[in-house]
């Protein structure tokens, strides 16, 4: 255990201490926290979020995928299950399970996450907006 004895950072102690106990390798997504079930207002985010990726997927349970996958249930699913759309190799092939720490690592950086793959839009750099969408993904699942 680390003894803080933060000084001289500028911020707060709290700050500071908040600062000194995240351990994270350069260019590795935020870690997302935990999403409460009852998360009204990030689910709400969530889904004024997903208008950025509406241009390609769907949510709704039963629709037809369009130019990305339906993703209505998506979170606990494996990757590239769906039988009405043409994944790439590099997503079929990828045994990823998509729980909230895959997809965050992938919704960071998809092509980066997973070379070879054709989703070629999406990316979202902030993290409180992928915990956003991933919260509300998960609502979808109820
Ligand atoms: C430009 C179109 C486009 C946009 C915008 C886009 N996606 Fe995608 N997405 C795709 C395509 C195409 C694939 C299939 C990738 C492959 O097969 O490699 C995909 C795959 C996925 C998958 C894997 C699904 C599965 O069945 O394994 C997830 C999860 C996903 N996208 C989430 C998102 C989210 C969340 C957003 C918005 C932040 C988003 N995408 C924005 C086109 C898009």
């Amino acid at each position: 255990m680390l003894a803080f004895t933060v000084s001289a950072c500028g911020g707060s102690e709290e700050q500071a201490v908040v600062e000194q106990i995240v351990v994270r390798e350069p260019g590795d997504p935020a870690p997302i926290p935990s999403v409460p079930a009852d998360a009204p207002d990030l689910v709400a985010a969530g889904k004024s979020a997903f208008a950025m990726c509406s241009a390609c997927h769907v949510a709704e349970a039963g629709e037809p995928s369009l130019a990305g996958p339906n993703l209505h249930g998506v979170v606990g699913r494996q990757a590239g299950v769906l039988g009405d759309f043409a994944y790439s190799e590099a997503l079929a092939t990828s045994q990823i399970t998509w729980d909230e720490a895959q997809l965050d690592r992938f919704l960071a950086d998809p092509a980066g996450t997973l070379p070879g793959t054709i989703m070629v839009a999406g990316a979202v750099g902030d993290a409180e907006r992928r915990a956003a969408i991933i919260a509300y993904l998960t609502s979808l699942d109820e």
